[in-house]
């Protein structure tokens, strides 16, 4: 099986790498070859003595989309994308690669059907910030997208693409609408729900972390684990049982920051907490106050998706995929 994988050199497509080389296979078939684009040459998975292509292409240009295409792979993960906080900087840049990438890349896949008979299927991370305020919660699936940024405007009008090439039989497409990846691993990036991860992993390893809203801010969390147990489900699901609706809302974690920073205070006590400095930031907060408190994911979970339990359990999965079991003595 070929398997190829957009924004590869990124947080989850790098986990989604080493998760698929782990498993050695996708769905049952062995995976063969490996495809991995980004705007940087992705590096070259450790442990992985399969066929392999390590690719510098922007998605944003029908060239790249021709490229991603050409070796036919079974099945793309689209993940490339610029974060929420770029898309709204950046105008042109968000509106470039996060819709007429994804558009190129269907469309490249439309030709190759229409010559070729190729039907790849495409698993698309969407994101729950399609949703816009006023929100019940916790948001039922069937709830209308109505996005307050130009990330979640891109991402929503992807969906519709991938629904509607879907339909034409041009593609099988799968979108999963992610909750907000938390523990984000590494460097913060220039994604406006950053906080969310950084008060956890700074304080974690005994630095400060800014806290830029008020604790009693709710949101939708899944792990970096999650998340690639999700776009795995996706890839291997029976598409028959998606419908016509092809974008997933995926369940998760509901919880108030300062419910997240009480799981901090149980991890790693008192000591931690206090590394949070609060300096309220008020375009942050702006932007964050349409955002999703919690989602019902009835279809994802009548599916078989299944998120983490708790926010203790977020912590864990932090504490033991990023810092090898145990939290570092300082
Ligand atoms: N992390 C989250 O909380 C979250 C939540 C919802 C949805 N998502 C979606 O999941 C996907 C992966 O997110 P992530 O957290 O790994 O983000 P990330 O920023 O770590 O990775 C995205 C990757 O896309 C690459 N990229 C950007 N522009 C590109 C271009 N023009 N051509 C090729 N590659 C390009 C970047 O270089 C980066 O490596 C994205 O589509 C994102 O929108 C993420």
């Amino acid at each position: 099986m070929h398997l190829a994988i957009t924004g590869a050199a990124g947080m989850i497509g790098r986990k989604l790498t080493a998760r698929l080389i782990a498993d050695g296979g996708l769905g049952g078939s062995v995976i063969t070859r490996l495809s991995l684009y980004d705007v940087v040459e992705p590096p070259l998975p450790p442990d992985w003595t399969g066929a392999v292509d390590l690719v510098a292409a922007d998605v944003g240009s029908p060239a790249s989309a021709e490229v991603v295409v050409a070796g036919r792979p079974d099945v793309i993960f689209h993940l490339a994308a610029v974060v929420s906080g770029e898309a709204e900087a950046d105008f042109e840049k968000g509106y470039r690669v996060n819709l007429d990438g994804t558009r190129e890349l269907l469309d490249a896949i439309r030709r190759a059907h229409l010559s070729q008979g190729y039907t790849p299927r495409l698993v698309f991370a969407s994101s729950i910030a399609v949703y816009g305020a006023p929100l019940p919660n916790p948001i039922p699936d069937d709830f209308p997208a109505t996005p307050r940024t130009s990330y979640g405007t891109q991402k929503a009008i992807d969906e519709l693409l991938l629904a509607d090439y879907t339909r034409r039989g041009f593609v099988i497409g799968v979108g999963i609408r992610l909750p907000t990846i938390c523990i984000r691993p590494g460097r913060p990036n220039l994604a406006a729900s950053g906080f969310f991860s950084s008060i956890l992993r700074e304080p974690l390893v005994g630095q400060e972390a800014v806290l830029p809203v008020p604790e009693d801010v709710r949101h939708w969390f899944a792990s970096p684990r999650s998340a690639v147990g999700f776009l795995i489900k996706a890839a291997t699901i029976d598409s028959d049982l998606i419908g016509p609706d092809r974008t997933l809302a995926m369940p998760g974690v509901s919880a108030t920051v300062g419910e997240q920073i009480e799981a901090l205070r149980r991890a790693a006590g008192d000591g931690a907490v206090a590394l949070i400095r609060h300096e309220p930031d008020e375009t942050i907060m702006r932007m964050i106050s349409g955002w999703a408190p919690a989602l019902e994911a009835r279809r994802a979970r009548e599916l078989g998706f299944v998120a983490d339990a708790s926010m203790d359990e977020i912590i864990s999965a932090h504490i033991m995929d990023e810092l090898g079991g145990e939290l570092p003595r300082h």
